[in-house]
């Protein structure tokens, strides 16, 4: 019989499965690996921001994959987090245009605002995780912070800083994810 105690195995939603089967058709019968990425980023999405090594096992066996392919691809690109996160991950770019703006204040400023650190312990609130990140590709309105989808630019600013600070504090709910959005059309 099953220990009581063993911790439940993660299964996608409905609606994330669903998805998942609309983005396998995307690609020939024996390369399901070609979905890979973006089965990752439902994943990351639906399990709390991260893709702890039940998770890759999971994406693992949704795609015929050994645990290693999903692990290598999982390490690889920082957009992944294989530790748990805060409420929000505020990924600071900290490539040229964005240093000469300013990101270096504005990280050692987002540390102190938040009580986080980059790469290191989220805040003591959970709300923010900070990550550094290479170039966001909207040099023109550096420094930047991504949040999921969304880009927080010009942050040269305590005005700009504090406003998206509270916008993210005042986030009751997630986001709606695009699939549950098209699970209910
Ligand atoms: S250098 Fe920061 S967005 Fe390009």
């Amino acid at each position: 019989m099953e220990p009581t105690n063993a911790p439940a195995k993660p299964q996608f939603s409905a609606a994330a499965q669903d998805e998942i089967k609309r983005i396998i058709t995307h690609y020939p019968e024996d390369r399901k690996k070609s979905a890979l990425l973006p089965v990752l980023h439902i994943a990351q999405a639906e399990f709390g921001g991260w893709v702890s090594p039940e998770v890759q096992t999971l994406v693992a066996e949704t795609l015929d994959l050994k645990p290693i392919e999903v692990y290598e691809v999982a390490t690889f690109y920082t957009m992944f987090n294989l530790k748990p996160v805060g409420k929000h991950v505020l990924e600071i770019c900290r490539t040229g245009p964005c240093m000469l703006r300013g990101s270096d204040e504005l990280t050692a400023h987002l540390e102190r605002l938040t009580g986080a650190k980059v790469g290191g312990e989220t805040s003591p609130d959970g709300l923010f995780t900070l990550k550094e990140v290479e170039c966001l590709a909207a040099c023109g309105f550096a420094p930047i912070v991504q949040v999921r989808e969304k880009y927080y630019e010009q942050l040269d600013t305590p005005e700009n800083v504090d406003a998206m600070l509270t916008e993210l504090r005042n986030m009751v709910h997630r986001p709606i994810l695009p699939w549950e959005a098209l699970a209910q059309n």
